[in-house]
């Protein structure tokens, strides 16, 4: 008997054998699977097959031995679901499970909701380095050459720089190198918020982070006054928390705006989170602001008779936590799927 024909016995072979039972099932196994089996047999001829029909008659053996498979998988389903098992046959017209998909991370919802209330406003959106020069994140800005948060406490440095060995790369700690960028590279007027990622060298705790994300602003035109800076804040503050929020400007400094002010918005002390949050004063901060100082406008080619403008810088984490009720910043970057299932549908 060729190859063929034998094949063709066992196909009759396999539609005439009964499986009803378990034991019945591991015979057909046995016989038609199995390494031992009638169809691996077959595969041992094909070498005495003439070398031009091999081909043809290798494929015939393929298909038997897929339709032995096949059938030994629909029987072992059957019984399966008679035995009340799980592995009953495949309805291929049912629809597929709903996709689940995951919820938008609570930092993502604030800065997006940040970047929406500056945009209404005319706002645009820069972007810039992460890793910068020295210059762009300190000297250009009014940084004095011995100012602490220059120190090596303070601040990632991250190469020395090839020709003088100044440690002159770092890890930005703030968006304002991008302000500086902006307006070295653009003409005044600007208007544009800068979102981005921030490194500062702090121990971990419910507190403080090594990384957190800030969205600074810029507005630099004609005749930009301390108003225009107290208007612009106090609308966010409206729009980010509620229309009756009540915000106040407390004196601070930083180098590159002169004044400068510390916005707070007002929590009260009824509960204890807003107790907590505020220390006891009902205030908690949200932002630094003040006037571009005269000198940052001038070490980037902008005349400072001629133009004026306000700046400002905020904490994601702080505002997403003013507003989601965050206890501790650690949770932002923990990942931890039952803090991140809550923001589904927010
Ligand atoms: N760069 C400041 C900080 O990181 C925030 C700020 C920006 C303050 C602009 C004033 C003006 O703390």
């Amino acid at each position: 008997m060729s190859l063929i024909e034998q094949a063709r016995a066992i196909y009759q072979e396999i539609e005439a054998m009964p499986v009803g039972n378990k034991e019945q099932l591991e015979q057909f196994r046995i016989r038609f699977i199995g390494r031992k089996g009638a169809v691996e047999a077959l595969f041992e001829g094909l070498k005495d097959v003439a070398k031009d029909d091999r081909r043809a008659v290798g494929q015939e053996l393929n298909t038997l031995k897929n339709f032995a498979h096949d059938r030994f998988v629909v029987f072992q389903g059957q019984l399966e679901s008679a035995d009340g098992g799980v592995a009953a046959p495949v309805d291929l017209t049912l629809p597929v499970f709903p996709h689940q998909l995951g919820s938008i991370h609570p930092l993502t919802l604030a800065r997006a909701k940040i970047i929406e209330i500056f945009e209404r406003m005319g706002f645009s959106v820069a972007d810039g380095p992460e890793i910068e020069s020295d210059w762009y994140n300190f000297t250009a800005l009014n940084f004095p050459e011995n100012h602490p948060a220059r120190e090596m406490q303070d601040t990632f440095f991250v190469e020395k720089h090839p020709e003088d060995g100044t440690q002159d790369m770092l890890l930005r700690t703030h968006t304002s190198n991008v302000q500086i960028r902006l307006m070295q590279q653009q003409k005044p007027p600007f208007r544009a918020i800068m979102p981005g990622r921030v490194y500062r060298n702090e121990a971990i705790s419910a507190r403080a982070h090594c990384f957190f994300h800030q969205v600074e602003g810029l507005y630099v035109d004609k005749n930009v006054s301390f108003k225009d800076l107290k208007d612009t804040l106090y609308h966010f503050s409206k729009e980010m928390f509620s229309q009756d929020v009540k915000i106040r400007l407390r004196p601070s400094f930083f180098p590159f705006t002169e004044p400068s002010a510390e916005i707070d918005i007002w929590l009260g002390t009824d509960t204890e989170e807003t107790y907590r949050l505020s220390k006891g004063t009902g205030w908690v901060e949200i932002a630094g602001s003040g006037m571009v100082d005269p000198n940052v406008l001038a070490n980037c080619g902008i005349d400072p008779e001629e133009y004026t403008g306000f700046a400002f810088g905020m904490g994601v984490e702080r505002i997403a936590q003013l507003r989601y009720g965050v206890r501790d910043l650690r949770l932002y970057s923990e990942n931890d799927v039952r803090f991140l299932r809550q923001f589904e549908g927010i």
